[in-house]
This record gives C-alpha cells, sequence and structure tokens, in this order.
C-alpha cells in the first residue's frame, strides 16, 4: 500500500479514493460497519500491521478564496491538497501566515487533524474552521478553531472525536499584511519576504530531514517533553548545556537533544534507524518492519527514561 511514507509494506482491505463530498458519503453507505481510515499522504502513520479495513484517501484537490478585506483573505482548501502546494500558492499571493509551515509532507485535511507547525507556526493559529462528515451520518459538521481543541500535535479528531469526523475542507485566515516570523530561522536580510521565509524553511528541512520518496519516515517520531520545573532544575545542574524551552505548561526540552545524548544518533537496529542528521527522527533505512520500527522507538524512550527520567512520546499516529 504505497499511502503510508514510511514504505511499511502492510495491505488492507481496500484503498478507496474520493474526489467530491458526494463520492465520500457514497464511500460511506457503500463500508457501513466496516473499519474505516481516513489518510491524507500517510505522512504521520506508522502501519503496525496489515489494515482489516477500508482506506479512504481524499483525492479534493481544489482551493478557493471564499473572502478578502482590506487586511486579510478567507482561502477555503481541500482535505486532499497537498499542504505546501497550497502555501506555494499563498507565497506566490503574497499572503502571510503559513509561510514557517513550508515543505512539511502531508495533506489540508491531516494538518488539522495533526494540528502540524513549525519554526514558532502551528496549523491552528491560521485555522479559522473546518468542515467534517460524520461517519454515522454522512452529515456535516463545521468545527470552528476553538472546538478543534487543538494542541501540541493534537486536536479532537485524534481524541475524543478519534474515528468519527473525515475532514473535507479546512478555511485558513492570511494576513495580506503584518509580521513574518524569521525568528528561528537565521535570515541575513533587513527586510525579509514570505517568499524569503519559505525559501529560508524549506533550506533548513532539506539540510536536516529526509525527503519523502527517498527514505521512508515519518518526520519527528517523537514529541518534544514538557517537563516540570523542579525535573528541570535537577537535571540542569548535571546537564547545563540542556537546551530548553520555557513553557506555560513546563519547560520544553528537545527530545532531538535527549536522544543524542543517549547515544542514538545515527545508530541502526534491524532495518530501522535513527536519523543521522535529526535524531528526532525514525527512518526506514533497509526494508524495516513495523517491529523493526517499533522495537527501536521502544529503546529509545527506555533510554531517555532511564537516563534523564524524562518519558517521551510518539508523535506518530500507530495504527
Ligand atoms: N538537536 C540536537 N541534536 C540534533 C538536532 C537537534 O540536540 O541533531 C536539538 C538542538 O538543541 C536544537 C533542538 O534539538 O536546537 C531543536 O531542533 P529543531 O529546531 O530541528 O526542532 P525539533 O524540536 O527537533 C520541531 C518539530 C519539527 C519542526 C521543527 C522546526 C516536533 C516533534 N518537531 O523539531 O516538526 O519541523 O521543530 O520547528 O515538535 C514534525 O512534526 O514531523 C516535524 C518535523
Amino acid at each position: 500500500m504505497p499511502y503510508n511514507t514510511f514504505g511499511m509494506d502492510v495491505r488492507a482491505k481496500v484503498v478507496a479514493e474520493y474526489a467530491s463530498v458526494e463520492e465520500l458519503t457514497d464511500l460511506l453507505k457503500k463500508y457501513k460497519g466496516e473499519r474505516l481510515l481516513a489518510v491524507g499522504e500517510g505522512s504521520n502513520l506508522l502501519f503496525t500491521k496489515d489494515f482489516d479495513g477500508v482506506v479512504l484517501v481524499s483525492r479534493m484537490c481544489r482551493a478557493r478564496a471564499l473572502k478578502e478585506t482590506d487586511k486579510e483573505v478567507w482561502i477555503e482548501a481541500e482535505s486532499g491538497l497537498k499542504m505546501d502546494n497550497l502555501i506555494e500558492q499563498l507565497v506566490d499571493m503574497n499572503l502571510m501566515g503559513m509561510e514557517n509551515m513550508s515543505y512539511i509532507p502531508g495533506t489540508v485535511g491531516a494538518s488539522a487533524v495533526q494540528n502540524v507547525g513549525a519554526y514558532g507556526v502551528e496549523a491552528k493559529d491560521v485555522i479559522e474552521r473546518v468542515e467534517t462528515i460524520e461517519i454515522t451520518s454522512s452529515r456535516t459538521r463545521v468545527f470552528t478553531n476553538k472546538e478543534c481543541r487543538f494542541g501540541y500535535r493534537d486536536s479532537i479528531f485524534k481524541n475524543e472525536l478519534r474515528g468519527q469526523y473525515i475532514v473535507t475542507k479546512v478555511v485558513y485566515r492570511l494576513q495580506k499584511e503584518g509580521e513574518l516570523h524569521p525568528e528561528r530561522l537565521k535570515i541575513d536580510k533587513p527586510h525579509c519576504t514570505v517568499a524569503d521565509i519559505r525559501e529560508a524553511v524549506i533550506a533548513i528541512r532539506k539540510s536536516k530531514l529526509p525527503e519523502v520518496g527517498e527514505l521512508g519516515s515519518a518526520g519527528s517520531f517523537f514529541k518534544n517533553p514538557v517537563i516540570r520545573p523542579e525535573h528541570y532544575q535537577t537535571l540542569s545542574q548535571q546537564y547545563p548545556d540542556m537546551p530548553h524551552y520555557v513553557q506555560e505548561d513546563g519547560i520544553k526540552i528537545p527530545a532531538a537533544w535527549l536522544i543524542e545524548q543517549c547515544g542514538w544518533k545515527g545508530k541502526k537496529q534491524g532495518g530501522a534507524q535513527v536519523y543521522d542528521k535529526q535524531p528526532l527522527v525514525i527512518v526506514n533505512a533497509d526494508h524495516a518492519t513495523p517491529e523493526d520500527i517499533m522495537a527501536l522507538a521502544q529503546a529509545v524512550c527506555d533510554s531517555v527514561q532511564k537516563k534523564f527520567g524524562i518519558s517521551i512520546s510518539p508523535e506518530v499516529n500507530y495504527i
């Protein structure tokens, strides 16, 4: 099955594509009672075994401007459109808001489920609302940004409502003018444009992250953990160089650093490998099986727990 960027050799009972909401609702009728899984590009999934059900793939790929004021434009994009294709168009139109998320693999639909993010910006910062179809009733339900309960790589669609709704459209709110966020991007220009930001982000991502289609992965495998300030205080005495970011809910520590300190950078186990340029990423180095990936991920978690007393958890969704 091609719909997983990890390149796992797994099978589903059926893979069905739809190009409109009507086609989707027809499929929901046809496959009523089956186990269903909606995927975009499968860039954040790990199939742990064959999938005993129907994989639904959105081929709804249009985008259009819904309304416009002096300062803002509302863009409605369909779920199967690749995020980066959308961002490329927005940058060409000089619209601001999503440029820091350039070159993230995955589709518009997945961006809302996963609340993807990069370089200080998350999908939730630009999402106005999310249109969905309820699987049991085939009825449309629109979620406001607040109703999506976005969190770090998280939303209501991954939790309370997991497996109950399929995202069909996302409305984003973009700015015609305003502030760019080049802070984390080392751009050497006094007045940078959205296009400069996009270019810088693409260059960084290409240098650190495996290219989809060339080397199997699902981007960051783990989330960056947030620990209690007291825990950080204790650890920082032993590891004064430990990078850390103060958050509302505690202190965020880069999992990449923790994993590197445990000696995992570039290490191979079975067909799976901790990526040498970014240890937060696990790659399918050589015909890895789902078991290889899971075993390596578990070994990494165990050693971070043992050395630092920090529990790191996967960002990737296990299916
Ligand atoms: N680091 C190391 N060793 C390394 C690489 C990084 O110690 O080899 C440490 C450094 O301290 C560095 C820090 O990790 O400053 C952060 O690294 P980076 O800026 O590459 O970001 P990240 O925290 O590892 C997160 C996201 C990425 C996103 C980048 C940029 C998560 C789980 N990952 O990674 O998202 O692109 O920030 O904003 O939050 C994804 O979710 O799939 C993803 C790639």
